[in-house]
């Protein structure tokens, strides 16, 4: 690995002996039932240990029941998850990685009310405050402190007896340890509130117990937030430096640097609109001050990256979640020197946040996570791409990700694949999608189908549409259609002026637009057109029919983008109906009774889509397997496309 002499060379943490600085941090994927582990975690985890990481922290398990999850996530509070997880170190170990816990108690962060085996709990916190996730937990008693501490303890033994090589306590992302430290959640007046030393002393309670019972020699990981990103950051970051030697001082072999909570939970689980390698600054200034490894994560996505995080000296270890989760061997890949053909995470959030999933209609029958990018994430038990007994000449009409998809997994079970596309780069929508504003990771996307095409040997011809005598020259046994979705255009007096765009129209430069634009439609397309134009210095107002702005986009994703409208002074009008579009103006009704005039230069459409079909009817008269797939079926999203293109890939 002479390219990434740092990123592959051993660490020791203790008496754990780390092949390479790679490790998954803990995330909570849910593909638990009833808190043990169960076949889905052994496939899941196992494939990304045999992957190359050096280490894996499967997601966070709850200490007691009143701190966890109810549902979905894995649980330690009781021996009888031991031999679960003892299976998942056996895997883990055969694999050839090592396997950390990540125990915690989530404090008052959670739902008002945990329902766990049907019982419910009440959450607990250092006081009785409100949370943004509409919990009012109850101030903890001196007993649920005790009872606690013990809880953290016990589990620390549960971990040391499965066979697992190390233990992380989860003292970050405002759970209850955070919460303690934090002068905004606790405001006791007893010894545990008040002075940082108040505030520490709980969770350095805990440590010494956990440490305790573990003995000196087992191995203990202490994830903390170096600081808070909210406005007193300078403040907390002292505080975390303080905690920082504290933590050294009291047993803790390695400390993993974060940052974050549900309060500001882009920087828990950043979005593509958070800056690359985010947490590092904090590493580094921890890094200054401690003797033990530092571990850090947080949208590093390539081995330079990382590579350059050990150079400088900011971590010792580099942790790779998300992109742990699109592609499992991400470690070998990078061994091979096959690092443009990692599947790329997109840091979308749009399929691998449990909780996101609830509210998406299309994800919301399976529970749990999986990925936007890899359809393989939790179906990895049955959905193997296995060699075509009959090879066949295969024709794919659309370069856009479910083309792509398709084409590349049926090229891999060795059919032989032509892929038509009409523009002159592959990527489809996305190529629209990765110019807008903190959308850029879109173009991680494009780029790995560009290199996935060629490394698959998919014979891809761009710049033109296809045309049916094409059938005659290549004579394929199935055709694909994956020509995604066009522009809908509403009936609306002078939609057809000179005055009026279709959006894609201005991002290929085909349309220019004046100063003052109105964008019709707000749904995410239409939101982040507007952000586009006035991140170019026009004054954009935004019309929408309906109530609702962008109501399916990832709440924290639409939080940026509301920032960013706002700065701009983007006017968003809804429930408003364009009647009428004329030279330099366009009437609109308000509320289904106001009659207003808005003065503008050009109307852009934003206005939905429709599938872009229309080659259906003459290849059914020509072509015996004809498939349609993506947004040419109806218009949806990335995920199904990729997953459509994988599926009749591996069909075929
Ligand atoms: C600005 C924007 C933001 C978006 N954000 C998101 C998001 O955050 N999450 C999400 O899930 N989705 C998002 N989408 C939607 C997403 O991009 C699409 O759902 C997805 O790309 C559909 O994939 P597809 O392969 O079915 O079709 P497309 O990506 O539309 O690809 C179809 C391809 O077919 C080609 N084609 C069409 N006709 C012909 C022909 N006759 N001959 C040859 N080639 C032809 C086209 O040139 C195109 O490249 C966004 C879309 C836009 C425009
Ligand atoms: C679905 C999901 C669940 C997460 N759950 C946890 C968790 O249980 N414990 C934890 O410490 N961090 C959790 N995190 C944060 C990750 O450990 C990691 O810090 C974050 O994803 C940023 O790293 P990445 O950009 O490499 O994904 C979670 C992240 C995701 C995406
Ligand atoms: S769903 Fe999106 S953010 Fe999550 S792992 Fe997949 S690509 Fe990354």
């Amino acid at each position: 690995m002479a390219e990434f002499p740092l990123l592959f060379s051993p660490l020791k943490i203790k008496g754990m002996e780390l092949k390479n600085r790679i490790f998954m941090p803990a995330m909570g994927l849910g593909h638990s039932k009833d808190g043990h582990v169960s076949a889905e975690d052994l496939v899941f985890y196992g494939k990304r240990a045999a992957g190359g990481a050096a280490l894996i922290i499967p997601e966070v398990m709850s200490v007691s029941p009143e701190g966890g999850y109810g549902k979905g996530i894995l649980r330690i509070w009781e021996d009888k998850y031991v031999p679960g997880i003892r299976k998942l170190a056996d895997e883990i170990h055969r694999k050839g990685s090592k396997l950390a816990i990540q125990i915690a108690h989530m404090g008052g962060q959670l739902d008002p009310k945990i329902e766990v085996d049907g019982k419910i709990y009440i959450p607990v916190a250092p006081s009785s405050i409100p949370f943004i996730t509409g919990s009012i937990p109850k101030e903890i008693t001196h007993e649920d402190i005790e009872r606690i501490t013990e809880a953290f303890a016990q589990a620390a033994r549960r971990v040391r007896e499965a066979g697992a090589d190390a233990v992380e306590v989860h003292g970050a992302h405002g759970y209850l340890l955070t919460q303690f430290l934090s002068t905004r959640t606790n405001q006791r007046t007893d010894e545990y509130g008040g002075s940082l030393e108040n505030r520490m002393r709980f969770p350095l309670q805990v440590l010494k117990r956990v440490r305790k019972i573990l003995g000196s020699d087992f191995p203990l990981i202490w994830r903390f937030n170096a600081a808070d990103r909210q406005p007193e950051e300078e403040e907390n970051l002292a505080e975390g430096r303080a905690f920082a030697k504290k933590l050294e001082e009291n047993g803790v072999d390695c400390l993993n640097v974060s940052t974050g909570s549900y309060v500001d939970f882009q920087f828990l689980v950043p979005p593509m609109e958070v800056p690359l390698m985010h947490k590092v600054p904090l590493a580094r200034e921890i890094k200054k001050l401690v003797k033990i490894p530092i571990a850090t994560s947080g949208r590093i996505r390539t081995p330079e990256q990382a590579e350059s995080i050990l150079k400088e000296g900011s971590a010792d270890l580099i942790g790779l979640g998300r992109p742990l989760i699109s592609d499992p061997e991400w470690v070998n890949k990078v061994k091979r020197g096959e690092s443009k053909y990692i599947r790329p995470c997109v840091s979308c959030l749009q399929r691998c946040l449990p909780l996101e999933n609830k509210v998406n209609p299309e994800a919301k029958a399976r529970w749990g996570a999986y990925c936007l990018t890899n359809p393989d994430v939790a179906r990895d038990m049955d959905f193997k791409i296995e060699q075509a007994v009959d090879k066949k000449r295969v024709i794919v009409i659309g370069g856009g990700p479910s083309g792509c998809e398709a084409a590349c997994t049926a090229a891999l079970r060795g059919h032989q694949v032509w892929l038509f596309d009409k523009e002159k780069e592959l990527g489809g929508a996305l190529r629209y999608a990765r110019m807008m504003p903190g959308r850029q990771d879109w173009g991680y996307l494009t780029q790995f189908y560009v290199n996935e095409t060629e490394r698959t040997k998919v014979k891809v011809s761009l710049g033109k549409p296809f045309e049916v005598p094409s059938l005659n020259e290549i004579l394929p046994q199935v055709v694909i259609l994956a020509t995604g979705a066009k522009l809908f255009i509403p009936r609306v007096p002078g939609i057809d002026g000179p005055n009026v765009v279709p959006y894609d129209a201005v991002l290929k430069g085909e349309a220019k637009v004046g100063k003052r634009v109105v964008v019709m439609g707000a749904g995410e397309t239409g939101l982040e057109m507007a952000d586009y134009l006035a991140e170019q210095g026009k004054q954009v107002t935004v019309v929408e029919m309906r109530g609702v702005l962008a109501p399916r986009m990832v709440f924290y994703c639409r939080q940026f983008l509301f920032e960013r409208l706002e700065k701009h002074q983007v006017e968003t009008l809804t429930d408003t109906t364009i009647k009428e579009i004329r030279p330099g103006q366009v009437k609109i009704l308000k509320y289904g009774k106001e009659d207003a005039t808005l003065e503008m230069d050009n109307l852009v459409l934003c206005t939905g889509v429709v599938p872009n079909n229309q080659l259906v009817d003459r290849l059914r008269m020509l072509v015996n397997d004809l498939h349609i797939i993506g947004d040419a079926v109806y218009p949806r999203g990335v995920a199904e496309a990729i997953n459509e293109g994988s599926m009749i890939g591996r069909i075929i």
